[in-house]
């Protein structure tokens, strides 16, 4: 099986009710992102930035899965495939996928505020428990706090993240204004003879010369043309 390598970014979710950061009336244009998710954010005032997660939390409950994320889970009839994603909501879980890598962390998910990335300290949260509490601890006595990969701190999966690239057949960007590094910088380690498809209903400043296909569509739209011009080739 071919293997097909999506990278996705808050676009891929916007049909599902999800606002994006940078576009117009997106989240950044509503909160200092400085202040909401940097990690010298969270040292200032941890209680603003753990509401803030607890706030997109409790959203990411009332939305579904768009046309989208189903149609990408659904290639996996036909092609090998894995998500990197630059969200941290689950709707690519919810959809069906099931090789999904989270670049910037998990929203269902909260880790100790001492070691965030040992896998013994990240636990997952369920609608019974919903919100993380100030004074709220994890097992190592530090204050419990999202799993979320902030400004200012390393990015785990990076490695593991471009590996996959590096060894797609075809790979899809979708939604993500490629504002954001290290995550930006994976397209660099496609292989030069893989095709390239982008879909994002705007404009990007970015072409990757030779196989590189703009799909100007929306998510779902554009994974129905995707499909189209993949099932012709
Ligand atoms: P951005 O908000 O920067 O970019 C969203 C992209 O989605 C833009 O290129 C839009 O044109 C496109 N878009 C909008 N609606 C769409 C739709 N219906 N279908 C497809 N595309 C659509 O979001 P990201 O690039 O994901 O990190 O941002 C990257 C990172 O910056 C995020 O992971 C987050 C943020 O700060 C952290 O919080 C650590």
């Amino acid at each position: 099986m071919k293997r097909l390598v999506f990278l996705t970014g808050a676009g891929m979710s916007a049909e599902s009710g999800i606002s994006t950061f940078r576009d117009s009336g997106g989240l950044w244009e509503q909160y200092p992102v400085e202040a909401v998710a940097s990690i010298g954010g969270y040292e200032r005032d941890p209680e603003l930035v753990i509401n803030f997660y607890n706030e997109r939390r409790r959203q990411l409950l009332d939305v579904r899965p768009c046309r989208g994320h189903e149609l990408v889970a659904a290639m996996e009839k036909d092609f090998d495939v894995t998500v990197i994603t630059q969200n941290v909501d689950d709707l690519h879980e919810r959809a069906g996928s099931t090789k999904v890598i989270h670049l910037h962390g998990e929203l269902m998910k909260a880790t100790s505020t001492r070691d965030p990335n040992k896998p013994s300290q990240i636990v997952t949260l369920t609608p019974e428990h919903l919100d993380i509490q100030m004074g709220e601890k994890a097992t190592d006595g530090s204050q419990l706090r999202p799993y979320i990969v902030w400004f200012g701190e390393p990015v785990p999966m990076l490695e593991t993240a471009a590996e996959v690239v590096s060894r797609a057949d075809i790979f899809v960007i979708i939604g993500t204004s490629l504002n954001v590094y290290p995550a930006a910088g994976l397209t660099a380690f496609a292989p030069p003879e893989a095709p390239i498809y982008l879909i994002d209903p705007k404009d990007v400043p970015w072409n990757a010369g030779h196989g590189f296909h703009h799909i100007k569509k929306g998510a779902s739209a554009g994974m129905e043309e995707l499909i189209k011009e993949l099932s012709t080739k």
